[in-house]
């Protein structure tokens, strides 16, 4: 099979390039399907280069990158610039944006401008945008354009202060009804994969039995069709205490601040850098040099 080169780099051919069609096919043959996000060309290389299927730039770029309170105020300029330096680092994995806050919500032209700046722009294969049955329209609308569409319903960060915070969604009887109609309504307009974040397992094993898109899971239990984590959570990069689903793989801010320390105390003391980290002129160089600066002092005497 002769693959397309992607940014200029073609997908490593001892590894199949993640479509979306490929994740239905994880689906139906319950192959488990991951996915980390990603903000930066360095980040997407590593996450690509491990064989994760999908790579998110997820607007939690916001906290992760920018340092921002929440994900409200991060912006689509803000998000394309990310969302194309991942681009340049991802060869095989499915590459997912997440659209930003006040993107899609005004208006649907708008929201289908946006989506296409992704793909223009940033090269991005799928955009993900948060909200159930009330986005389904809008959902057709980006589809029609030619856009593949990632949903996310459950805790979406983007509605926090609706949410009154991050907590928990579909607790109650009423809430599981509404989180199902919203993940079938999805379904029906043709999302490629449906995120499930922050409800409960049981409620995330519902839906992922009643739906044909594959579910992503973040904090919905081990009965989603995949999972997803955020690329600063599992290194330990995020300054806080983790949330409860949040499993640390490494501790890369450990790591991180010993090698600061290192090289604080190398200059600081004299050892950095040593004669061997150093550049030196060629031979003759250094000969007419030596020759050139004895003048020198010969003629000030
Ligand atoms: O922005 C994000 O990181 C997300 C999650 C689903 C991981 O949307």
């Amino acid at each position: 099979m002769s693959l397309t080169p992607i940014n200029g780099r073609l997908p490593d051919e001892s590894r199949p390039k993640i479509t979306t069609a490929t994740l239905r096919e994880q689906k139906l043959r319950r192959e488990p399907i991951t996915c980390l996000t990603a903000y930066d060309y360095a980040g997407a290389r590593l996450v690509d280069e491990a064989g994760i299927d999908m790579v998110l730039v997820g607007d939690s770029l916001a906290q992760a990158m920018l340092g921002y309170e929440n994900t409200l105020s991060v912006t689509m300029d803000e998000m394309l610039h990310h969302v194309k330096a991942v681009r340049r680092g991802v060869r095989n994995a499915l590459l997912l944006a997440d659209m930003p806050y006040g993107s899609y919500q005004v208006d649907e032209k708008d929201a289908v401008r946006n989506a296409a700046r992704f793909v223009k722009e940033g090269g991005a294969e799928v955009v993900k945008l948060e909200g159930g049955e009330k986005r389904a329209d809008l959902i057709r609308h980006i589809i029609d354009a030619e856009i593949p569409v990632a949903g996310h319903i459950g805790l979406t960060p983007q509605s926090v202060n609706v949410m009154g915070g991050y907590k928990v969604q579909g607790k109650n009887l009423a809430a599981v009804e509404q989180l199902m109609r919203d993940a079938v309504a999805l379904d029906r307009a043709g999302v490629s994969c449906l995120f499930l974040e922050g409800i409960p397992r049981e409620v995330a094993a519902m839906i992922t039995a009643e739906v044909s898109t594959p579910t992503i899971g973040i904090g919905a239990g081990p009965e989603c069709d995949g999972q997803v984590l955020v690329f600063h959570d599992i290194l330990n990069l995020t300054f806080g205490p983790p949330a409860k689903f949040v499993r640390r793989y490494a501790d890369a801010a450990a790591l991180i601040m010993s090698a600061m320390q290192a090289f604080r105390a190398d200059v600081k003391s004299h050892q950095y850098p040593a004669d061997e980290e150093s550049y030196h002129l060629p031979k003759d160089t250094r000969a007419a040099l030596d020759t050139v600066l004895a003048r020198k002092r010969a003629m000030r005497r």
